[in-house]
């Protein structure tokens, strides 16, 4: 496997991303991808906006096809030949999770509808039992709108306080800042482990271990992530890891929150319903073990076993090549993007995974998309659900590119002749 680290450092992002790129064969992906040939307004598709959601592979795709033509029924509950053979589906996809992220027990992988329910479902059972009036979550200045929104929702009613840990004109959190804001009514820390706005990803080790010094949980949204590096949730040692499968090419509505156990097992159901149960009386309920205490109602069993697929898929290209061929890309972007007069990036933290936004002097972000679609090249303009962040940087949006391991040299390059048309039309 060729590395970074084995090429001559005085070569330019662009001959290192040539080499890379070649050594990862991306033509042979992108032709797992059934989407990456179409056309979009007359143009090869330039598809630039994987932090949105990103395209899903033909094993992904047959693997939900065939679930539906062979092997629909639902799952454990049934004693039919197909029941049993959706509920072993079901279950292989949630070990499958398992192994990924390396959490010890299959047990403590909570199949959700995505990182924003996963971190609703925190919030609303350990939160509720642990945050009172006078506590404190701690947050940082760069989450998504998903690990701000449901934690002031709990302040909001416990009468506790939402502090927020600052980030510096990188777009890096402010580490020393964050340490102040740990005192002892802090009850839960909840940070990005990749921002989705800046691509800043954060120093996670040490965040768990300044929390933990002082007892206190933290919950990682790992939403912009796990496409991108290894992930292992024991090495880190965060209490909370969640993510959506739709941004890691498996199928939307489903996603996961892993706990550890001992916590799991303490919390108090989210939902009620079927399969969360042991028993029913109208006296007493008696809950399911982990982790059906959580997956209340019939689940989204053809989108855990796409999610399945998508894993599966991953590793067999390898997450550590997915790695260091997105590194080069990423790199090759950061350098040719704001080369161009006008352009600057909005988050040059020195870690960096798989975003980069950008304004360009006097135009508009939403300009900028539009303008940029006409050339079938798709990015994102807005606050990319991170008001906060816009505030920080006093700008009202920026336009995103984010990447994925089947995007090339070209495509970037497609990207930097858009912004110079883009230019010319408001020039
Ligand atoms: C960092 C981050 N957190 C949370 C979310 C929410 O994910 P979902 O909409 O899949 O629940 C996103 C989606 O863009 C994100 O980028």
């Amino acid at each position: 496997m060729t590395t970074a680290a084995k090429i001559p450092s005085a070569e330019s992002a662009s001959s290192r991303l040539q080499i890379v790129e070649k050594a990862f064969d991306v033509e042979k992906v992108r032709r797992d991808f059934p989407i990456l040939s179409r056309d979009v307004r007359g143009k090869k598709l330039v598809y630039l906006d994987n932090a949105a959601t990103s395209q899903k592979p033909r094993a992904v795709i047959d693997a939900i096809s065939r679930y539906y033509e062979e092997g629909n029924a639902n799952v454990h509950r049934g004693v039919h030949f197909l029941s049993e053979h959706a509920t072993g589906e079901h279950e292989r996809a949630r070990r499958t999770v398992q192994k990924f992220i390396n959490a010890p027990h299959a047990n403590e992988i909570i199949f959700v509808r995505g990182t924003t329910e996963a971190i609703n479902l925190v919030a609303q059972t350990y939160g509720r039992t642990h945050v009172g009036a006078g506590d404190e979550v701690l947050i940082t200045a760069m989450e998504h709108h998903s690990n701000i929104v449901p934690w002031q929702l709990l302040c909001e009613e416990k009468g506790a306080k939402l502090r927020v840990a600052p980030i510096n004109d990188k777009g890096e959190l402010m580490l020393p800042e964050f340490e102040k804001l740990l005192g002892p009514r802090t009850k839960i820390v909840a940070v990005a482990h990749v921002s989705n706005a800046l691509g800043t990803v954060n120093p996670l080790a040490r965040i768990v271990e300044l929390a933990h010094r002082r007892n206190i949980p933290v919950l990682v949204d790992g939403a912009q992530a796990v496409p991108h590096m290894k992930v292992d949730v024991q090495a880190l040692d965060c209490d909370f890891y969640t993510f959506s499968s739709h941004k890691m090419f498996g199928p939307m509505g489903v996603g996961i929150l892993y706990g550890k156990a001992a916590l799991l097992e303490a919390m108090p159901p989210y939902q009620g319903g079927g399969e969360m149960i042991s028993s029913v009386t109208f006296e007493k309920t008696l809950y399911n073990k982990l982790p059906f205490k959580f997956e209340a109602g019939t689940p989204d069993v053809s989108g855990a076993i796409g999610l399945g697929a998508a894993i599966e898929y991953m590793n067999e290209i390898g997450i550590d090549r997915i790695a260091e061929y997105e590194h080069e890309l990423v790199a090759y972007a950061t350098q040719k993007i704001p080369s161009i007069t006008g352009v600057h990036l909005i988050g040059t933290a020195q870690e960096r995974a798989g975003v980069i936004s950008f304004v360009i002097d006097r135009i508009h972000p939403h300009d900028i998309g539009t303008i940029l679609d006409q050339e079938g090249i798709a990015v994102r303009t807005g606050h990319h659900c991170a008001q906060p962040i816009m505030q920080r940087f006093g700008i009202p949006a920026t336009a995103r590119a984010s990447f994925a391991f089947y995007n090339t040299k070209e495509e970037v390059d497609a990207l930097a002749q858009g912004i110079l048309k883009v230019k010319e039309v408001f020039a």
